[in-house]
């Protein structure tokens, strides 16, 4: 929907919605009250880190008719913040006021299948697969793609929803054991490093996007992110780039959408970048943009959803960002802990962000801190005497 901007300057201040009440969603209420708006959260969980913070929270479920309604009555405009958001919400909302990202465009990026068709579409390289609906196609599955991860289509985040296949006869197993759902057979690719490109798309179809980020994962989950990405060619990141505009032009976005790709040996001694998957919103990996950069992720998806100018941003300092998982709130002999904040606030550069999740869980994202400093080796430095305050292993 195209239309005049939402300023921001009215009284009483304008209403954005959100569908959803997780961190991301917590860091965008941050961002839009900010700059003036008052945030509505759709969320059915009493506590959750974006309600806590929200100026309106509706508590209800994702697909309840009249609070949807009710989002749209006390709105000018509507996001989400997670992909899993049901698309028939989305719809619902869209009769009423401007809602971006498009159900559309999120029910591409719910489904693996769909999105890597899509990728195919916009001619950016993805990973050998084959989509698995039914038991016939687990014999019709070809022999390069094993050994593989099977992925559920849907449904699966921080590694969840995904099992390693050496042979046949384990990925026979593994589609029982996901319950026989559509799934994803994608080759398992050796992996020389991970890259996540944050592009925002306005309603005039302007775009700007983050610099290149480099992602370690540690047991399926983000772990590590560092801006400027050391150890990729700057023509991989300008592939990277280009690659993440391109699709996101391809289904004609508006909002914020992340891209992941691996870099993969391709053969003859170079590097090749494949495309891993899309978030359509504000994404783990681009956090280090709330301390690192002059626009951050949250910003523009205000101002996108809002349609005001999108500035490209600015990274004003090398960082390392370091997530904060419940593991750390338990210590050695297993006895809940508050983790040793003041010793890692000793640091400079150091910027703690906390959730307000009231329960620490093992392996569950309470928090991330983003280091900054002069230059790359400095951050690096710092990160490591954090990891080492913490426990963590070192970035
Ligand atoms: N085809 C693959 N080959 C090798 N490693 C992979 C592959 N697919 C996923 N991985 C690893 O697992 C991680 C999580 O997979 P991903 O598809 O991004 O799922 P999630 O939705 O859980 O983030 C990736 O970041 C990567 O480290
Ligand atoms: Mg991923």
């Amino acid at each position: 929907m195209n239309g005049s901007p939402l300023l921001p300057n009215g009284s009483p201040r304008a209403v954005l919605g959100v569908l959803g009440g997780g961190q991301l969603g917590r860091m965008f209420v941050h961002a839009a009250q900010a700059m003036g708006y008052a945030v509505a959260v759709l969320e059915p969980d009493a506590g959750s880190p974006a309600g806590q913070a929200a100026d309106h929270h509706l508590r209800a479920a994702y697909d309840d008719p009249a609070a949807l309604d009710r989002l749209a009555s006390m709105s000018a405009a509507v996001t989400t913040e997670f992909e899993n958001v049901p698309a028939a919400a989305l719809q619902r909302l869209a009769q009423r006021l401007p809602v971006s990202p498009a159900a559309e465009a999120v029910a591409v990026c719910q489904d693996r299948a769909a999105e890597k068709a899509h990728f195919q579409r916009c001619g950016v390289p993805c990973a050998p697969h084959a989509v698995i609906e039914r038991e016939a196609d687990l014999a019709a599955v070809p022999d390069d793609l094993l050994p593989g991860i099977l992925k559920t289509t849907r449904m699966g985040y921080d590694g969840k929803g995904q099992v390693r296949v050496a042979d046949r006869a384990a990925l026979a197993a593994a589609w029982a054991t996901l319950g026989g759902v559509a799934c994803v057979l994608e080759q398992r690719l050796p992996l020389l490093l991970e890259l996540s490109v944050v592009v925002a798309r306005g309603r005039d179809g302007d775009m700007v996007s983050l610099p290149v980020q480099q992602n370690l994962h540690r047991d399926g989950i983000l772990a590590v992110t560092e801006v400027p990405a050391p150890d990729a060619s700057p023509d991989l990141q300008r592939q990277a780039r280009e690659g993440a505009l391109r699709l996101a032009d391809g289904f004609g976005y508006v909002g914020v959408l992340c891209v992941e790709f691996f870099v993969v040996a391709d053969g003859q001694g170079g590097q090749r970048l494949v495309a891993n998957e899309m978030a359509p919103r504000p994404h783990n990996s681009g956090h280090h943009s709330l301390d690192a950069c002059d626009v951050s992720q949250f910003e523009l998806q205000v101002r996108a959803m809002a349609g005001l100018p999108l500035t490209a941003p600015r990274l004003h300092s090398p960082a390392l960002m370091l997530n904060l998982l419940g593991d750390l709130w338990f210590g050695a002999d297993g006895a809940p802990r508050t983790p040793p904040w003041d010793a890692v606030l000793a640091l400079p550069g150091v910027h703690l962000h906390l959730y307000g999740k009231a329960e620490a869980r093992r392996g569950r994202k309470m928090g991330h801190l983003t280091v900054t400093a002069a230059d790359a080796a400095a951050a690096r430095a710092v990160a490591a005497r954090a990891a080492v305050a913490l426990g963590l292993p070192p970035p």
